[in-house]
């Protein structure tokens, strides 16, 4: 909640800065321009409304932001992040000069803090204003590019709409940069008129020396309470690092037989990290993936009733009851765990650091799964090199398939496919070669059954199922057995259409989701609303007897 909340504030101020970007790029056109441009901005932000949203956002983004600092237990960061914290940090500072000789003096004085203002006390009183505006706008700016990536990262259409944002990364504070200037030489240029000057000056309806003073001391007390503020959250995880000592210490026991001992309070993601065990922790810690999930093998009735952002994350995967988060969880008693989506082993958990493939990133894929079914009493009655023939040649032809159709086949799970789509295209074609591989896997079985009619004794039978929808990609395993894979709420839904084919009796079960995204029409096909556990809504699905028929044009 707290973190929405920052959030929130965060977007709220990225607003404000963008808009006051985009007023100073107006000086690109001209002086005149800029004012004018002012007057719609302030009619946006210096309206009770605009204020509150304004003044509101800071506190809280800052607020929490602090808050944040306060019970993060470790600084190992990505550069993202340490670049991100320390501009932040950095920010209110250097805007306090600015903020109050526009704002707090105008409404303290009634100053009339026009551009013409600005562009005469940064441009002809005092230069030093001109680095320290720059540097405190750079450092809004990019500290706000920042927190929107680390937030929007996962989102599946955040990958190609990056270079639109690259882009606009560069050219909203370009231009702001670029309008500063130009206004600040024609400025300088109207200033040369000492008429105008005095007329202008004039205007400005400028404080006296007790009132300027009062100015300065609010400028000061702005930078004693941000190193206050700063020095406040160390002092209090110095004394919360205390106080956990003497609370005690709680010993987490890994696979393998290491114990870790740990203050009370961390969560076993953090434990994980500090004491180096690689974690698998694709969202960095933020309770969204559910890759750090571990099962508690001893002490869960001591632990911590989950919270309820943790139960939807942890049902949304169908995690039984002794399954918990490790970001989520901060044992308060011994417990013995074992992770249960093993590391990269280089990652030590700290997906940020990595490439986005490596690290896990969320897109929208369709996923198939298949399955030969009754092989297991088909190899029974085979002696195992015939079995090992037979199913040489299903992964030969299932394989080919996938790979003809543009897929990627994901893995072989006993005489099991599991093949993904659209990894690195749009989710419609992605959708379209998963029909296309079902419909080329089913003719290929059925040339495998034709090609050893004298070897089985019954044709070989498969069941497909295919899904759509929001899905982690990344690379997991262990030493030599790193691959792409993909895991998920799809994944799980996709596999239970496979099995769901027993049931229908039918070689495929494919939702509608897919369909829709292929832009197939499949309402010749039976249709069933089906409930996949940890999903509030129904999936409805198509099924089809025989892949091989499905519609030729419409994939
Ligand atoms: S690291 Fe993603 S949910 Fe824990």
């Amino acid at each position: 909640m707290t973190a929405r909340l920052r959030t929130i504030a965060g977007v709220v101020l990225f607003v404000y800065v963008t808009t006051h970007l985009l007023n100073h790029s107006l000086g690109l056109v001209s002086l005149a321009s800029m004012e004018a441009g002012r007057d719609w901005f302030l009619a946006l932000w210096r309206n009770p409304a605009g204020s509150f949203a304004l003044y509101g956002s800071l506190a809280a983004h800052a607020g929490l932001a602090f808050w944040a600092l306060y019970r993060r237990r470790d600084f190992r960061l990505s550069t993202g992040e340490t670049v991100r914290i320390l501009l932040g940090l950095a920010v209110i500072p250097l805007l306090a000069g600015h903020f109050v000789g526009t704002r707090a003096a105008h409404q303290e004085y009634g100053i009339h803090d026009s551009y013409t203002y600005v562009l005469l006390v940064h441009w002809r009183a005092d230069r030093s204003n001109i680095v320290i505006q720059t540097a405190a706008l750079a450092s809004a700016w990019i500290h706000g590019c920042i927190g929107l990536h680390l937030w929007l990262r996962f989102k599946p259409w955040y990958r190609r709409a990056l270079p639109v944002l690259y882009a606009l990364a560069i050219v909203v504070p370009v231009c702001a940069y670029l309008g500063y200037v130009v206004a600040g030489r024609e400025v300088l240029a109207l200033a040369r008129d000492p008429e105008w000057l005095r007329a202008t000056v004039a205007g400005f309806n400028l404080p006296d020396p007790a009132g300027v003073a009062r100015l300065e001391r609010l400028v000061n007390g702005i930078y004693v309470t941000s190193v206050m503020a700063i020095v406040f959250v160390l002092l209090a995880r110095f004394v919360r690092s205390v106080w956990e000592r003497r609370r005690g210490i709680v010993r987490v026991a890994y696979p393998g037989g290491r114990t870790v001992a740990f203050p009370h309070g961390r969560s076993i993601l953090e434990v994980s990290r500090l004491a180096g065990i690689p974690h698998a922790s694709v969202c960095g810690g933020r309770g969204r993936c559910s890759t750090c999930r571990v099962r508690i093998v001893r002490g869960s009735d001591r632990l911590p009733e989950p919270s309820p952002a943790e139960r939807r994350v942890l049902d949304r995967v169908g995690a039984p009851r002794n399954v918990r988060l490790a970001c989520q969880t901060r044992p308060i008693a011994d417990l013995e765990i074992i992770p249960l989506i093993a590391p990269q082993v280089a990652s030590v958990g700290h997906a940020n650091a990595r490439s986005p493939r490596l690290e896990g990133e969320e897109r929208e894929i369709a996923i198939l799964f298949a399955d030969l079914r009754d092989f297991t009493r088909f190899s029974e009655r085979k002696l195992p090199y015939d079995v090992v023939f037979v199913l040489n040649r299903y992964f030969a032809n299932m394989g080919s398939a996938v790979e003809q159709a543009g897929g990627h086949l994901d893995k072989f799970i006993g005489d099991g496919v599991m093949a993904l789509f659209g990894i690195d295209r749009p989710l419609d074609q992605g959708c379209r070669q998963a029909l296309e591989a079902a419909r080329a896997m089913a003719r290929n079985l059925a040339d495998m059954n034709r090609a050893l009619a004298a070897d089985l004794d019954t044709p070989l039978r498969m069941g497909i199922g295919i899904h759509a929808g929001a899905a982690i990609i990344g690379e997991m395993g262990y030493g030599t057995a790193v691959h792409i894979t993909a895991i998920g709420d799809s994944v799980n839904t996709a596999s239970r259409l496979e099995t769901l084919t027993k049931e229908y009796r039918a070689q495929l079960v494919v939702s509608e989701d897919v369909a829709r995204h292929a832009g197939v029409d499949l309402a010749a096909y039976p249709s069933h609303d089906i409930e996949i556990r940890g999903r509030s809504e129904m999936v409805r699905v198509r099924v089809v007897a025989e892949a091989e028929a499905l519609p030729l044009g419409a994939v």
